[in-house]
């Protein structure tokens, strides 16, 4: 190596102290639609011409004197410089999926410095289903889907805005196209009613996405349908015991009733056929007895044939028929009277019970 080489390269090496450049952010995630900013900072206040590259692509030169010279589509630049410090900042408005890459910043005769550009895709999340009601204690798997994003997101879960271990859920992904369709299941067992919050979520969105549904969980049903049938059994066995005692007393009655009834006639039957006896035996009180005349003076009386029997006629002989028949009576009593021409009169009852 010769010395002319050998201060060369001193020159260059002190040349890249001398116009120490930087970018900052070294990464930059962002999303689709939003825009992009890098910081180029040049300590060396000794540089003429600053150019920015995307994917090495042309974006825009600033000169040091008068500022941005020239700029292609969506870039701008904006001046950070400060005493002894040069500070130019990249914006990339409305930056694209395929913006990604890498911004380089090379201050003319030095070495370009590399950022990188990741722009992120946030899609749609969405819990499957609607509120639920299940029973307590019952195991309930939440599916949550997420479609639209770019890279795959990453899910999490919330039960009331608590955060659910990573156990409790998995997900998997499938890419289609240049998005990513995403599903998590989570699988919880209900012990009271809560609110179940699906999160989904890229590096480059500030807040996850989320989706929410409520869980109720009801007591269990069995036992309180257990409860309302042994209620309604022992309502209606309660019933039916009240009527077969009402109906057993209505049938006593009845029968009581119909027996005093069966005796009072019984009774009377009995009462009849003795008083028939006694007026035979001429013991008993003989009114009773319309068809009865006891033979004595009185009836010597031929004047008056007409004794205290209502059907007594003056006849030499008659027989007459002497029915009495009332409803509760089936006896039949027939009185048969001979007068004789000496005045005395022979009486012979018949009864027929
Ligand atoms: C920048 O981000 C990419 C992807 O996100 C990562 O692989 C890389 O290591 C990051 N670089 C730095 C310097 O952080
Ligand atoms: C660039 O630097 C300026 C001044 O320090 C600061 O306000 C700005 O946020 C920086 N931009 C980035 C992308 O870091
Ligand atoms: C950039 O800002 C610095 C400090 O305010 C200023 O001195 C310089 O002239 C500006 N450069 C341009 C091109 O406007
Ligand atoms: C779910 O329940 C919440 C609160 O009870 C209610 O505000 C919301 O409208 C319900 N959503 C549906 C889809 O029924
Ligand atoms: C994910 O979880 C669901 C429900 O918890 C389960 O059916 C499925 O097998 C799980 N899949 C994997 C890959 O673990």
């Amino acid at each position: 190596m010769d010395i002319i080489g050998f201060i060369a390269l001193l020159l260059v090496v002190a040349e890249g102290v001398i116009a120490e450049v930087q970018v900052e952010p070294q990464n930059a995630t962002v999303l689709q639609h939003s825009e992009a900013r890098f910081n180029c900072s040049v300590s060396n206040p000794g540089w003429a011409v600053m150019i920015w590259s995307l994917n090495r692509v042309f974006a825009l030169t600033i000169l040091e004197t008068s500022g941005v010279v020239n700029s292609t589509g969506h870039f701008y630049a904006r001046n950070y410089s400060t005493a002894g410090k040069s500070r130019w900042e990249l914006i990339i408005e409305n930056v694209l999926r395929e913006d990604s890459g890498q911004v380089v910043c090379q201050i003319l005769g030095g070495e370009p410095v590399t950022a990188e550009l990741s722009v992120q895709e946030s899609g749609a999340v969405e819990i499957v289903g609607s509120n639920r009601t299940v029973t307590e204690g019952e195991r309930v798997v939440f599916q949550c889907l997420a479609a639209g994003w770019f890279p795959a997101p990453r899910f999490s879960w919330a039960l009331n805005g608590a955060p659910v271990a990573d156990d409790l859920f998995n997900s998997s992904s499938v890419e289609t196209g240049a998005v990513v369709n995403s599903s998590s299941s989570l699988s919880i067992t209900a012990s009271s009613s809560m609110r179940v919050e699906c999160l989904a979520t890229v590096p480059a969105l500030g807040t996850p996405r989320s989706s929410c549904v409520y869980l109720t969980a009801v007591k269990a049903v069995e036992p309180q349908t257990r409860d309302q049938t042994v209620l309604i059994a022992v309502t209606v066995s309660f019933s039916a015991a009240a009527l077969l005692v009402l109906f057993i007393i209505a049938v006593v009655f009845c029968c009581k009733r119909r027996k005093r009834a069966k005796s009072g006639y019984e009774k009377e039957a009995r009462a009849q056929s003795q008083r028939v006896k006694n007026t035979h035996t001429g013991e008993g009180q003989g009114h009773d007895n319309l068809g009865y005349v006891t033979e004595g003076p009185k009836v010597r009386d031929s004047n008056s044939d007409f004794t205290d029997s209502r059907y007594w006629h003056n006849s030499n002989s008659f027989q007459m028929p002497d029915v009495v028949r009332t409803p509760h009576e089936a006896s039949h009593a027939a009185s048969t009277v001979h007068v004789s021409d000496s005045g005395v009169r022979k009486h012979r009852h018949v009864t027929i019970v």
